[in-house]
């Protein structure tokens, strides 16, 4: 994302320094919002188009959201009502949406590699926003900044990721930022949702999860993601609970308690007991609201051409 790139693909793209020019923007953006008029001119007159063939609640609406509050045009396509129903195919539909002059499209597509397709196809800035099990970098962008504000920095920060790693695009692009960063990190989950050869990402892997709670500063729980996996990985969903969910008790027994994050949707009696979701509610509130100002900061960084951010921050 240095300089003249208008892509966001993959949290690979971008640099230690780049991480954190996007999380010190996404703080200007933050007061922006906190304010009466949540509003600023910073991309009037730019379109930006909400891609997403799969579903999605927050980074949908928080893309939409970031976009509104920086005054650009937003259209949102649904696919169920687009003519992607009569067979017309991803590339026709983005050049369709280029020519009716979209500065930005916001992708989330079932398949790994759609949103780097679609830079091929089109000539105006695209963000991936999810893609299969590949990455979700803006994910990873705004849990870093959530980690940065709640834990006081990053550098050495221990982070257990704990869960269905293997169909994770959340923990691939958190893997990456945090390991940019300078964070640690651990994988806990059954071997059966821990992808071969893991480790050569940089990162310790255990099936226990007492031993992940008992090393963590920040404790990242992932969803099940039943709708990815082929054939069955655990026994039951109440086994999965009692080994790798952060269930009442588990809770309870830690004296030094961790950050709880979790990207949603949760399920609660799976990864997490939902007495438990309702007492860490506030900080994966948190994560959501800290979407839209992090959302802000990439759309503004890649769609403000000449203009940098240190004149947004200045103006401010
Ligand atoms: N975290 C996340 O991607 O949530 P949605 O699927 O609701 O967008």
């Amino acid at each position: 994302m240095a300089g003249e790139a208008k892509n966001l693909i993959s949290i690979a793209d971008l640099s230690k320094d780049e991480i954190s020019g996007i999380l010190s923007l996404a703080s200007s953006f933050a007061e922006v919002l906190r304010r009466p008029v949540k509003k600023v001119p910073a991309l009037r007159g730019k379109t930006i188009v909400n891609l997403f063939l799969e579903p999605s609640t927050r980074t949908r609406m928080s893309f939409e959201l970031a976009a509104k509050r920086l005054s650009a045009d937003v259209v949102n396509f649904s696919s169920g009502t687009s003519s992607i129903v009569k067979g017309e195919s991803l590339k026709d539909t983005a050049k369709t949406i280029f020519s009716m002059g979209a500065d930005a499209v916001v992708v989330r597509h079932q398949s790994s590699g759609a949103p780097q397709m679609l830079t091929k196809w089109v000539d105006c800035s695209v963000i991936n926003a999810g893609d299969g099990m590949h990455e979700h970098p803006t994910q990873a962008l705004l849990d870093l900044y959530v980690m940065r504000e709640r834990m006081g920095g990053l550098e050495g920060l221990k982070v257990a990721i704990v869960g269905d790693i293997e169909h994770s695009r959340v923990a691939r692009s958190n893997i990456l930022a945090l390991n940019k960063v300078g964070s640690k990190v651990l994988l806990c989950a059954p071997r059966t949702l821990l992808p071969a050869g893991i480790e050569e990402f940089g990162v310790e892997t255990t099936v226990s999860l007492d031993e992940a709670l008992g090393w963590c500063d920040v404790l990242y729980l992932l969803r099940v993601q039943a709708e990815r996996i082929e054939g069955p990985r655990f026994p039951s969903l109440e086994e999965y609970h009692e080994n790798y969910g952060l269930s009442e008790k588990r809770w309870d027994k830690l004296e030094k308690k961790p950050l709880v994050m979790h990207p949603g949707p949760m399920n609660r009696g799976v990864e997490i007991a939902s007495s438990v979701a309702d007492e860490v509610e506030p900080s994966i509130a948190g994560q959501v609201a800290a979407g839209v100002a992090v959302r802000m900061a990439v759309l503004y960084k890649l769609l403000s051409g000449s203009v940098s951010s240190e004149r947004f921050e200045r103006e401010q």
